[in-house]
C-alpha cells in the first residue's frame, strides 16, 4: 500500500543493528553519567496509581513552573523532544511552505518537516563550523512558516548569539521560530525568557541529555498558550507516560545533580580534547556533550577499529562539511580512557 507522497520520499532514521548496550555508548549524546538518585528512589516503587491509571502531569507541571517559571498553559509535554518537533511540525507547517534549517543540524527536525511536504530551505554551515547566521537572516527575508535553530546545535556546535536570535524573531514576527534547546544546560543559557517578548518564539526542551533520562522519552514544548493550544488539538491528551511524568519530576528536584554532571561534561571534554590532541588528531570541542574529532582519510578504518573494540562513536563522514570526523560524546574519565586507549591501539597497526 502507497504512504503518503511526502512519507514515501523520506529516507527512515537508521538505528544500529547492534545490541548497542554491549558497547561503549558514545554515539548519540546520551547521559554516560546515569541520572539522579532521587529519579531512581521515584521509580523504584511505582505505585498502582501510576501503572493503572491515565497518567496524571500535576507533580511535573509544578516542577516545570517552580524551575523555569512556565505555567501549564505554555508547556505540553512530549516523548522526548523529538516528539515535540513532530507537534510542532504537524500543527504549524503546510504542505509546501518553507521551512529554513541548517545543514547539517539535528536529522529529525528535516524528517517531520519533510513528513509534512514542506519545501526545506537549507543555511549551509561552511568549514568554520560557526551557526550560519547571515544565511538564516537571508531566508528569514523570504517568510518561511518556520524557522529552526538548534542551541547548541548538533552535530556542528555551532551557537547562534542571544543578539542574533533576537534580531531574527523581531525581523520575522510572521515565521515561527523554533528553537531546540535540547543541550542548553551544557552551555549553561537558556533564551526560554525570550518566550515573553515574542509571540512567535517555541523552545524545545529534552530530559535526555545533562539530566540522563534519554530511556524514558520526555521533553516539553514551550510557547505561547495560544500556539500551545493549538498543539494540544494535535497531540494525543496522554501521549507522555506516567513513569516518564514521575521520572522528570524527580530529575528536576535534583539541581545538585544536574550541576555535577554538566561540571563533570566539561572537565572531561577538556582532558578528552587534549588526549586527542596528543595523539594528533584535530578536534573541535562543542559547547554541548561532545566533540568533533577530525580522522581525515582513516576515519572508515578507525571507526571499524573501534566498532571492534566495542565502543560506539558517530561517524560524520558522509556530510561534507564534516568529512572524516567524529562526534563522540564525553563520559566520565574511565570511558574517556577506555577510547583513548583504543584509539592508541589503532593508531599503533595503521
Ligand atoms: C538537537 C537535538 N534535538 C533533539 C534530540 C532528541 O532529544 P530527545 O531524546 O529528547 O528526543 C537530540 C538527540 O540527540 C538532539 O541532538
Amino acid at each position: 500500500m502507497r504512504a503518503r507522497t511526502a512519507v514515501a520520499e523520506i529516507q527512515a532514521y537508521e538505528l544500529m543493528a547492534v545490541l548497542r548496550r554491549d558497547f561503549l555508548r558514545l554515539d548519540l549524546n546520551e547521559s554516560n553519567w546515569g541520572c539522579s538518585p532521587a529519579v531512581l528512589a521515584a521509580m523504584a516503587n511505582p505505585a498502582m496509581d501510576i501503572l493503572s491509571f491515565y497518567p496524571d502531569y500535576r507533580d511535573l507541571e509544578q516542577e516545570v513552573e517552580r524551575v523555569y517559571g512556565l505555567t501549564p498553559d505554555r508547556v505540553l509535554f512530549s516523548n522526548g523532544a523529538d516528539d515535540g518537533i513532530r507537534a510542532v511540525m504537524q500543527t504549524f507547517v503546510d504542505p509546501g511552505e518553507k521551512v529554513v534549517l541548517a545543514q547539517p543540524s539535528f536529522g529529525m527536525i528535516d524528517l517531520h518537516a519533510r513528513v509534512m511536504g514542506a519545501q526545506i530551505v537549507p543555511v549551509p554551515y561552511q568549514s568554520d563550523l560557526i551557526f550560519p547566521v547571515a544565511g538564516f537572516r537571508k531566508a528569514a527575508e523570504g517568510r518561511p512558516r518556520l524557522i529552526g535553530i538548534v542551541r547548541p546545535d548538533s552535530p556542528c556546535g555551532g551557537v547562534i548569539s542571544r543578539e542574533d536570535l533576537e534580531g531574527i524573531l523581531a525581523a520575522a514576527p510572521d515565521s515561527l521560530v523554533m528553537l531546540d534547546e535540547t543541550y542548553t544546560q551544557f552551555l549553561g543559557e537558556s533564551c526560554l525568557d525570550l518566550l515573553r517578548r515574542f509571540p512567535n518564539l517555541i523552545v524545545l526542551q529534552s530530559f535526555s541529555k545533562a539530566l540522563g533520562l534519554a530511556g524514558v522519552r520526555l521533553g516539553m514544548v514551550a510557547a505561547a498558550p495560544e500556539l500551545v493550544t493549538q498543539m494540544r488539538k494535535v497531540n494525543p491528551p496522554f501521549a507522555v507516560n506516567g513513569l516518564a511524568a514521575r521520572a522528570g519530576a524527580a530529575g528536576l528536584k535534583d539541581p545538585e545533580y544536574l550541576s555535577r554532571v554538566v561540571a563533570g561534561v566539561q572537565n572531561e571534554k577538556s582532558w578528552l580534547g587534549a588526549q586527542l590532541e596528543n595523539l594528533g588528531i584535530a578536534v573541535r570541542t562543542s559547547p554541548a556533550n561532545f566533540v568533533l574529532a577530525a580522522f581525515g582519510a582513516r576515519a572508515g578504518e578507525v571507526h571499524r577499529g573501534l566498532l571492534e573494540r566495542g565502543i560506539l562513536v558517530k561517524n560524520l563522514d558522509k556530510i561534507p562539511v564534516l568529512k572524516g570526523c567524529f562526534r563522540i560524546a564525553v563520559a566520565p574519565r574511565e570511558q574517556g580512557e577506555r577510547l583513548v586507549t583504543a584509539l592508541k591501539e589503532i593508531r599503533g597497526r595503521l
